[in-house]
């Protein structure tokens, strides 16, 4: 078996090594891969958004399996091409990704749907816009609709934040297309809730809940980023919550798409805010797996997982994951100056030997000519830990967060500050 990791970040580290440890006799390749998918399988020089050569690389080196990891390729149409090609595939088509790729999509489709999510209006004019804003309550949230790497959703705590995050958006073209269409939404107060579903549009396979740390700095302070860290499961994520969350968003949602002629196949992530009146509304939703929740939700998978994907990919139901009991917690480990400049070049030291169930999943590395490690990106490192009971899961991704070195590292120390206080650990 050949199987092919479409990406190059965190979260596609974690997807090969979920995939080599259930599948140790598969030839895994990347594209592009990075410096830690190197360590399990040959990484191909080919970009996440090279359709056309991925679609070769799939023919030539006689892929059998393809497990796409970002949605930028999605939203492209990869799995449209592999599958049009008879190549198997797990991924939405483009126009399934469409929930991620367009927020007025989404918010259209869960209008329709009845799924319930926070109340807005779709703008392409600046004037109307601004018009809408004047008398909307704060604080509120402007989103550009389309792709804009996690940096599209802004909390303006007033309206005057929002008149200017219009006007960059929509006036000033800051966010390049991603900006031309905004959504503007009320903003809502809670507890944010990561589900991702291995789906074929009917049935449906949970993987763990997980948080994400969207905020820079300890104690949810700063600007947001593409995540600092993650942890599952969640122990807010009751049996009776996740039940909820299928009958209300889940299967209205997959229902709907399937309706408007978009049947959607494979991980579908629903970011859930969970509100102190006992609310569920749906923040976004993605067409893939989360980063870094990913690099928590797949090692605490113990069996099942290249089944289910493949089930999935040929259209029939998710076969059932094996999860194991324990607890995982990821350090994101980032750069000076991420998330608006990260500082790049720097030379990284791991300790050659890590504890039991700690793993280093690469995100922003490359290695130089002379096999030095260095930073090369904003997010540069995951530190996951996998153990018997969340604080200790904390505690050990922490340590070893500290003790891997580079010049201008930063991270959290507080990953999985909720769960420790529910817990009272
Ligand atoms: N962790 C947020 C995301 O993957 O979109």
């Amino acid at each position: 078996m050949k199987i092919l990791v479409v990406g190059g970040g965190g979260r596609e580290h974690a997807i090969a090594w979920a995939l080599r440890r259930e599948a140790p006799g598969a030839e895994l390749f990347a594209a592009p891969g990075n410096p830690g998918t190197a360590d399990l399988a040959t990484n191909l020089p080919i970009a996440a958004t090279d359709i056309d050569r991925l679609v070769q690389a799939v023919a030539a080196h006689g892929i059998t399996f393809t497990v796409v990891g970002p949605e930028a390729p999605l939203a492209l149409g990869l799995a449209d091409r592999l599958r049009a090609a008879g190549h198997p595939v797990f991924g939405p088509d483009r126009a399934a990704a469409e929930i991620e790729a367009s927020k007025a999509f989404s918010k259209a489709l869960m209008d329709r749907a009845s799924v319930p999510t926070a109340r807005s209006r779709t703008f392409t004019d600046l004037a109307a816009g601004l018009a809408y804003v004047a008398t909307h309550p704060e604080p509120l949230v402007v989103k550009a609709s389309g792709l804009a790497a996690g940096k599209g959703a802004v909390v303006c705590p007033t309206r005057q934040d929002a008149r200017e995050t219009l006007a960059a958006m929509l006036g000033e073209g800051k966010f390049g297309d991603a900006g031309k269409v905004v959504v503007i939404e009320d903003f809502m107060p809670g507890e944010e809730l990561s589900l991702l579903a291995i789906t074929n549009g009917h049935g449906i396979e949970l993987l763990p809940a997980a948080q994400d740390h969207k905020r820079l700095s300890e104690g949810d302070q700063g600007p947001n980023t593409g995540g600092m860290g993650a942890y599952a499961p969640v122990a807010l994520a009751t049996p009776a919550l996740l039940e909820r969350a299928r009958r209300e968003v889940l299967v209205p949602t997959l229902a709907q798409l399937e309706k408007d002629g978009a049947p959607y196949n494979g991980v579908l992530y629903a970011g859930l805010m969970l509100g102190p009146d006992g609310t569920m509304r749906v923040v976004e939703f993605n067409c893939r797996l989360g980063d870094p929740e990913t690099q928590v939700v797949l090692p605490l998978v113990e069996g099942g997982l290249l089944d289910c994907l493949q089930s999935v990919a040929r259209g029939a139901a998710p076969t059932p994951l094996r999860i194991g009991k324990g607890s995982a917690v990821t350090t994101v480990l980032a750069a000076r100056g991420y998330p608006d400049s990260p500082e790049k070049g720097a030379a990284i030291t791991i300790p050659p030997s890590l504890p039991d169930g700690v793993t280093v999943f690469h995100a922003g590395t490359m290695r130089d000519g002379d096999g030095t490690l260095r930073a090369s990106g904003g997010r540069v490192l995951n530190v996951t830990a996998v153990a018997p009971t969340f604080p200790e899961a904390q505690r050990r991704s922490r340590e070893v967060a500290e003790a891997i070195h580079f010049e201008g590292k930063i991270f959290r120390r507080d990953i999985g500050w909720r769960e420790a206080a529910r817990r009272g650990v």
